[in-house]
């Protein structure tokens, strides 16, 4: 905890500020104080202002209105690198790495030491990178390609990036929303070692649990205004999500539980791949939600993916109502209605340069067809407009560019385009990545009204909790293979992670 000394300035302090967009007023008159040594919280919902408000502070976009100060003094933000100048670093939300350069190279990019000629003098590079990582204690290859990194560790990078600048102020837009639990300890770590009497953090996240392991003050955006500053220690979740959402939330029961009545829609035998998976055998029923959970790198995306053509398969049959079928590519699982939601929803999920609607009816395109061929913009709009209502989409038109949504409402523009097809199967990795707590909530119940149609789906997540309250079987994997398959109400907390650190010679243990 920072107790500010009378008299002394904060860190630094944001006062009045706004920012509008076309047809959105993104920050209204916001106001925000950061001081020594404290790391500050900056929660609300999707599309609240949250990432505008740091990217006025990093200098990517000018305010309309307000002041900026950084001890007491004005502080004028001239562009990215100025900020930077000033001590301004930030971890964005969405990356902003290049993926075809090396590690080393993003970090040093545009202030490369030059080797002779216009050649980047790589091995200087390298060994600077690698001095970094020794200091930060991270475990990276400093001459890897980005691209071949997992999420996770391109989070690592750009983290290491913005701490190799001689940062005041680091701002922390999401940057967990990619790791697991062990990844989030050494996040966590950094930012100790990180904060001193001269220096701050604020810290963004959807994941309130975090809040009382890392922030010492909260403060609390909506709909673009400044709500109120909490200190962590005398306030609970609860308060802290009513002031975000400013309405009530639902209930959190659990499924029942029963056990599937309906026919198998999905049925997966024997599924490997040389990579990873060993013999994984399930079954999806009509009406069913099955959760996949496990600890990262268990293998439930790669099931996921193998299912439905994006990786190859070298052992394994997969039937549709009891019938073989054979899918090479996501577009064939789509064809027979499997729908798939991939964890990296910039790669696979959104067109960006796409407008709302567009990227709604995406995957059920050829349902928009006239006789003639012609798009019919009229259904487009309408299925559009559905999908921004029943998903609280905030967006001021369905016409707008999905580049310009929140973070957290592109997600649901992904889950949209999903909804909007009609699949028999749908199976969502990650689907609440980055999606704030009321719309969870929404989305759940969404889920819920799908199965309770007819649907089977499967859904994969990190969050333990999340699968324990949606889904009506668990199937826990652990190194490659399905370790159990328990009912929810033979599930607990506890007997997942014991199944999920678990290796079983046996293959299944069911129950
Ligand atoms: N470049 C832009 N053009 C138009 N509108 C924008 C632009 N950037 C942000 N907005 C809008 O401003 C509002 C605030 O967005 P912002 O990204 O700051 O939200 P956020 O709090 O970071 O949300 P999330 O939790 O989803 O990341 C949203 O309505 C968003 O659509
Ligand atoms: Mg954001």
């Amino acid at each position: 905890m920072s107790a500010e000394a009378s008299g002394t300035p904060p860190l630094l302090e944001v006062e009045g500020v706004s920012k509008g967009f076309p047809g959105v007023q993104a920050l209204d008159d916001v106001r925000l104080d950061l001081r020594h040594g404290e790391v500050l919280a900056l929660v609300g919902e999707n599309g609240a202002g949250k990432s505008t408000l740091m990217k006025l502070l990093a200098g990517i976009y000018t305010p309309d209105a307000g002041v900026f100060r950084m001890n007491g003094r004005d502080l004028l933000l001239d562009g990215p690198r100025h900020a930077q100048e000033q001590g301004i670093s930030i971890i964005h939300q969405e990356f902003n790495l290049m993926p075809d350069l090396t590690v080393a190279q993003n970090i040093f990019i545009g202030r490369e030491e030059r080797g002779a000629g216009i050649f980047l003098d790589d091995r200087a590079l390298n060994r600077r990178a690698q001095d970094l990582f020794d200091r930060l204690g991270l475990a990276l290859d400093p001459a890897e390609p980005v691209e071949r990194l997992t999420v996770a560790r391109q989070q690592m990078v750009e983290i290491a990036k913005a701490l190799s600048f001689d940062a005041k102020v680091l701002i922390m837009d999401e940057p967990t929303a990619a790791l697991n639990d062990a990844e989030v300890d050494v996040l966590f770590e950094l930012i100790r070692r990180f904060r001193s009497p001269e220096t701050g953090v604020i810290y963004i996240s959807h994941r309130m649990e975090e809040l009382a392991r890392i922030s010492d003050r909260i403060t609390v955006l909506r709909d673009g205004r400044y709500i109120d500053t909490l200190v962590t220690a005398e306030t609970d979740q609860r308060t802290v999500i009513s002031l975000m959402v400013g309405r009530q939330l639902a209930g959190d029961d659990r499924p029942t539980g029963s056990a599937p009545a309906g026919e198998p829609v999905l049925s997966v035998r024997g599924l490997s791949t040389k990579r990873l998976l060993r013999d994984v055998s399930f079954d999806v029923h009509a009406g069913e939600i099955l959760g996949f959970a496990g600890l990262m790198g268990a293998g439930r995306t790669e099931v996921a993916r193998a299912i439905v053509g994006a990786d190859r398969r070298d052992s394994g049959v997969i039937s549709v109502r009891g019938r073989e079928v054979q899918i090479q590519s996501p577009a064939d699982a789509a064809r027979l209605g499997i729908g798939y939601l991939s964890e990296d929803r910039k790669q696979l999920g959104v067109l960006l340069e796409r407008s709302v609607r567009e990227n709604i009816v995406l995957a059920s395109l050829k349902d928009y067809l006239g006789a003639l061929g012609f798009v019919r913009d009229r259904r487009i709009e309408t299925t559009g407009r559905e999908y921004v209502q029943k998903l609280r989409i905030k967006t001021p038109s369905t016409a707008q560019l999905v580049r310009n949504l929140s973070g957290g409402n592109q997600q649901k523009v992904v889950i949209a385009k999903w909804l909007a097809k009609d699949c028999d199967v749908l199976i969502f990795d990650e689907p609440t990545r980055g999606i704030d707590v009321g719309a969870k909530e929404e989305i759940y119940g969404l889920l819920r009204d799908l199965a309770g149609q007819g649907k089977a789906i499967v859904m994969i997540s990190s969050e333990l909790p999340e699968v324990l309250r949606l889904a009506d079987r668990i199937a826990v994997m652990a190194e490659g293979r399905l370790t159990a398959v328990l009912d929810n109400a033979a599930a607990t907390q506890e007997n997942v992670m014991d199944y999920a650190t678990r290796f079983s010679a046996e293959g299944t243990i069911t129950r």
